[in-house]
């Protein structure tokens, strides 16, 4: 299991470009299950969630069945589901896991399939203790009426996903609102499928039995991930003297912007020029800068995202006063902040969706553990701009995430090694 050394200190400079959307890719991915050849998709990061998730849709193609040891560790198997449902007639997965940050439960995705038609049965647990659930739909599934329960991100993309191989028509009410569903419905129209809404409250998909898509619309390219986008921004107001970010998505990191203006961080975007699609972000942070404390509450898009909340903490632990951050999505996603403690951070955990973070704090090495893809990238953060040598473990959760990150990190002056 590889270990980032990480000297911090350096003021980093100079441009770096972002990488396709993980979080785009894999629905993207999982849907060349509904199609009769593979679809061209071109920009996919080269990432191990992206890897794992090529191996499982391998296997279901092969065999018609979701490896149990691989889905099992990452979450986003559960939208191989209902592909493979609709596709196959049956589906039999393992409870997905994946990120160490609250319960996450699959009751609005079953609740959607048992709409659509579908059987489903516990079917008890592994030798170590995993769930197995199976659906079948040995008649095909038919289009419904269906209003989440709970704004649900991959939950939508599943049953988009799913109606598109039903019979009739589907409605999605209290849809999520995230880019990478809206572009999930785009390239699956390129292809044949019938999808309006996709990207507001109400999606509407016209079935189309179990006729499969035709891959014929030509390449599809992933968009810029607005995570690690809005991840950089924060690094370069936390280390960078001067940092121009490429593939910048402006659009879909409003709420984070305006945190940063708030924050005191100073910024310019440069719009797009084609052949360039996005705009560009440069930062310059003045000598012995230091921002201002502002609360922050995530929710769903387009407000601050949950998976910059971590890279935010880092921040309000260099701004001058009291920053409260109240995570609304997730139970268990403020658990690194004892970590960011142990480097001389002064959070308090009130609950555990809110913590205080008191600032400004000088940050120290330390020797640590990535928890999760987003809280191992802000430990990263934190290491960058600490004083002495930091060893974060456990690189393979950050590796799920953001590709060759040291390499790209070294190339703007970041003084980083894996071991
Ligand atoms: N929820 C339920 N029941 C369900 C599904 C979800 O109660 O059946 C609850 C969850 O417990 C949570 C809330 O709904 O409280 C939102 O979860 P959602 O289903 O929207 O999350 P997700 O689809 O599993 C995606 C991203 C996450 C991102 C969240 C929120 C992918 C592959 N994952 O997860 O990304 O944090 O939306 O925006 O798109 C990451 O990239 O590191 C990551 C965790």
């Amino acid at each position: 299991m590889a270990t980032f050394l990480i000297k911090g200190g350096r003021l980093l400079e100079g441009e770096i470009e972002v990488r396709g959307s993980k979080n785009a890719a894999l629905p993207l991915l999982a849907a060349s299950l509904l199609f009769d050849k593979n679809p061209e998709i071109k920009n996919v990061p080269q990432i191990e969630d992206i890897f794992r998730m090529k191996e499982l849709v391998l296997g279901v193609k092969e065999s018609e069945k979701i490896d149990t040891e691989i889905a099992k560790k990452i979450r986003a198997s559960i939208l191989l589901v209902g592909p493979t449902l609709a596709r196959f007639g049956r589906a039999v997965f393992p409870h997905p896991g994946g990120c160490v940050i609250g319960a996450r439960p699959i009751d609005v995705f079953l609740s959607g399939w048992q709409a659509m038609g579908a059987e489903y049965a516990y079917s008890g647990k592994t030798a170590h203790g995993t769930d197995i659930h199976s659906l079948k739909a040995p008649n095909g599934l038919s289009g419904c009426d269906f209003t989440f329960r709970a704004l649900s991100v991959t939950g939508t993309e599943g049953l988009m996903m799913t109606a598109v191989l039903a019979k009739g028509k589907t409605i999605l009410r209290n849809a999520a609102l995230e880019p990478e569903v809206a572009r999930l419905a785009e390239f699956l129209n390129k292809n044949g499928a019938k999808i309006s809404g996709a990207g507001t409250t109400t999606v509407i998909i016209e079935g189309r039995g179990v006729e499969l898509l035709r891959a014929g619309g030509g390449a599809f390219c992933i968009p810029p991930d607005r995570i690690e986008a809005g991840t950089l921004a924060i690094l370069g107001a936390l280390a960078a003297k001067k940092l121009v970010i490429r593939n910048f998505p402006g659009e879909e990191l409003v709420a984070l912007l305006a945190v940063l203006k708030d924050v005191g961080v100073e910024y310019e975007i440069t719009p797009p020029n084609p052949p360039v699609f996005f705009p560009s972000l440069a930062l310059e942070r003045p000598r012995s800068w230091i921002g201002r404390a502002v609360n922050i509450k995530t929710k769903e898009y387009p407000g601050f995202p949950t998976d910059l909340q971590a890279p935010f903490a880092v921040l309000a632990t260099q701004a001058s006063g009291a920053s409260m951050i109240h995570e609304t999505i997730f139970e268990g996603r403020l658990n690194y902040m004892e970590d960011l403690n142990k480097m001389g951070a002064r959070i308090i955990l009130c609950d555990p969706h809110r913590a205080i973070v008191n600032g400004p704090t000088v940050l120290h090495a330390r020797t640590l553990e990535s928890p999760d893809i987003r809280a191992g990238l802000a430990l990263i953060m934190a290491a960058l701009i600490a004083e002495g040598e930091s060893q974060i473990g456990n690189i393979y959760q950050v590796d799920r995430g953001y590709e060759k990150i040291d390499e790209r990190l070294r190339a703007i002056g970041a003084d980083i090694k894996r071991i």
